[in-house]
């Protein structure tokens, strides 16, 4: 645990000292899970956003795009249950006067009960060496078994009460299991109580006339709400999608996770809108097209599990979550859903306004049913941004920093680097910068020895580094080195454009797919 910790302290501060995370408002002493991106983080972040419009938007015929109001019409939350329904179960400890979600601190323990399981199988695997079969491990050893079923019954136990309201259960459940304030180990707790996560706001000048608002908490309203315009006005024809990328607000408690859980986020979203009776296979496509996705990254299959939901939404008839190995574990990054009708016959219902597509095979209208892809920007660079940051040992005995950014969604894509700063290198170093920037976003370096300078880029996660020395002047060739093999070449000034493009270029990566 206490590596996982170190690790992740190493990610947030690496993110502050390398330009790509700053705490909001910072001289201000911050604001809670709110946090801006910095000169690299909005390349980062901006690659990110893009590799996916591109796999998800203009790869697809049947998928196009939008860019919906954060604002939207009160009753559109009314209609999609957010009002009523999108809350969490909180309980506050009447010592430290902390709050918590209580669903929260249920699933911490279990994922204490879940770090005993590791322990036993790691120790296991050390004691039966080549022989060791973890599957089977898992499903005889007795106390593994137990501690699964202890973590089985506790997770049932409280999705029930969750879905029954029944929050006095929930109350009873933190009792029971001893559950103590996690900062001073206090068990002196109220009683649960739901609270909803939206934002409020108002529009308009006066008291009188001003309308209460929401900041949206999801961008899938947006979609749905615009859903007759798009397919009438693109004349799109069902299976189709309709995207969006765009920032999300939710009042969130348990806000301690860096930029995995944010009060204002960003979502990129995705609803393929089917015909009834379909949505079972187009669930499952797209489970698979978006696992593709992230596999394409090259960042470790093993990284990545689904976890499909035994306990439904009530509007949804299927969905799983693609879980990454974040520096504090396993966690969501991803949901499919399956989310039936629901969204659209609401709004069908609020609006008076009929949401129905005319199908001219089955010469009748219907409600599509939905399948919806979404994912969080920001938890999908700090997955990225984690997975890429490693201390290497070298051969003389010396260690480096690098962050092996996929070069694809790498900020700065090379540096130039002239080896000193005389004799007409920097010159040319900066021809060279001026040629490449109308494709790649690069930089010019010279200060420090060429070694320094290729730890900084390396710690900044750049795949390229030029350098220009004497020898350049007399024959038009540069050194290039490859950041993750350190590897170095002497390449013609003429060629750099093509060797970048073929490292970084989205159609070699997303062939991968
Ligand atoms: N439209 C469906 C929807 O919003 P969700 O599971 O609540 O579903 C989808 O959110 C994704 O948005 C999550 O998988 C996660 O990546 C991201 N997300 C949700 N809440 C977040 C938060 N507070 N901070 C950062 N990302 C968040």
């Amino acid at each position: 645990m206490a590596n996982q910790d170190d690790q992740f302290k190493k990610v947030i501060s690496h993110a502050k000292e390398y330009g790509y995370v700053f705490q909001s408002s910072e001289i201000y002493d911050g604001l809670s899970a709110v946090y801006d991106y910095a000169q690299n983080g909005v390349e980062l972040k901006k690659n990110i956003r893009d590799y996916w419009w591109k796999a998800m938007v203009q790869m697809h015929e049947n998928i196009v795009g939008i860019d919906a109001a954060i604002f939207m019409h009160p009753t559109t939350w009314k209609a999609s249950g957010h009002i009523d329904a999108f809350n969490d179960p909180l309980i506050d400890n009447k010592d430290s006067k902390k709050r918590y979600r209580a669903d929260v601190l249920i699933e911490d323990y279990c994922a204490k009960i879940e770090n005993k399981i590791d322990k036993e199988v790691a120790k296991a695997a050390k004691r039966f060496g080549d022989d060791f079969n973890k599957e089977e491990f898992l499903s005889t050893n007795g106390r593994v078994v137990g501690y699964k079923e202890k973590i089985d019954n506790i997770l049932a136990r409280m999705g029930k009460s969750l879905e029954n309201e029944d929050l006095a259960d929930v109350k009873a459940l933190i009792d029971e299991l001893e559950i103590a304030d996690p900062l001073t180990g206090s068990k002196n707790w109220t009683e649960v109580k739901q609270f909803n996560l939206m934002f409020g706001t108002k529009i308009g000048a006066s008291a009188d006339t001003a309308m209460d608002l929401y900041l949206r908490p999801e961008t899938a309203q947006g979609i749905f709400v615009n859903f007759l315009n798009v397919q009438k006005s693109g004349r799109m024809k069902i299976p189709f999608g309709i995207a969006q990328t765009g920032k999300a607000f939710r009042n969130e408690i348990v806000a301690r996770q860096f930029i995995f859980r944010m009060r204002e986020f960003e979502q990129m979203e995705m609803q393929f809108f089917v015909k009834p009776g379909t949505q079972k296979e187009w669930y499952e496509q797209w489970k698979e097209t978006r696992l593709k996705w992230h596999l394409s990254l090259g960042m470790g299959e093993e990284n990545y599990r689904f976890h499909d939901h035994d306990k439904l939404a009530h509007y949804a008839d299927a969905a799983a979550d693609i879980e990454f190995k974040f520096p504090f574990g396993f966690k969501e990054l991803e949901g499919i859903h399956s989310r039936t009708d629901f969204d659209l016959s609401q709004h069908e219902k609020f609006s008076g306004k009929k949401l129905q597509y005319f199908d001219h095979e089955e010469n009748k209208s219907y409600v599509p049913y939905v399948v919806e892809t979404s994912i969080g920007l920001d938890r999908m660079f700090l997955a990225v941004f984690s997975n890429s940051l490693v201390e290497e040992e070298l051969e003389n005995n010396t260690t480096r920093t690098v962050l092996k950014l996929p070069a694809v969604l790498a900020p700065v894509k090379a540096a130039i680097l002239p080896l000193v700063k005389k004799d007409g290198l920097p010159e040319v170093a900066r021809k060279i910068v001026e040629d490449l920037k109308w494709d790649f976003n690069v930089v010019y370096d010279e200060k420090d020895a060429v070694g320094r300078r290729y730890r900084r880029q390396d710690a900044n996660g750049t795949p390229f580094c030029i350098t220009v020395d004497h020898d350049t002047l007399e024959d038009n060739m540069v050194t290039i080195r490859h950041r993750d093999t350190m590897e170095q070449t002497r390449v013609k000034i003429e060629d750099l454009r093509n060797i970048i493009k073929q490292e970084v270029d989205v159609r070699t990566w997303l062939m991968k797919m």
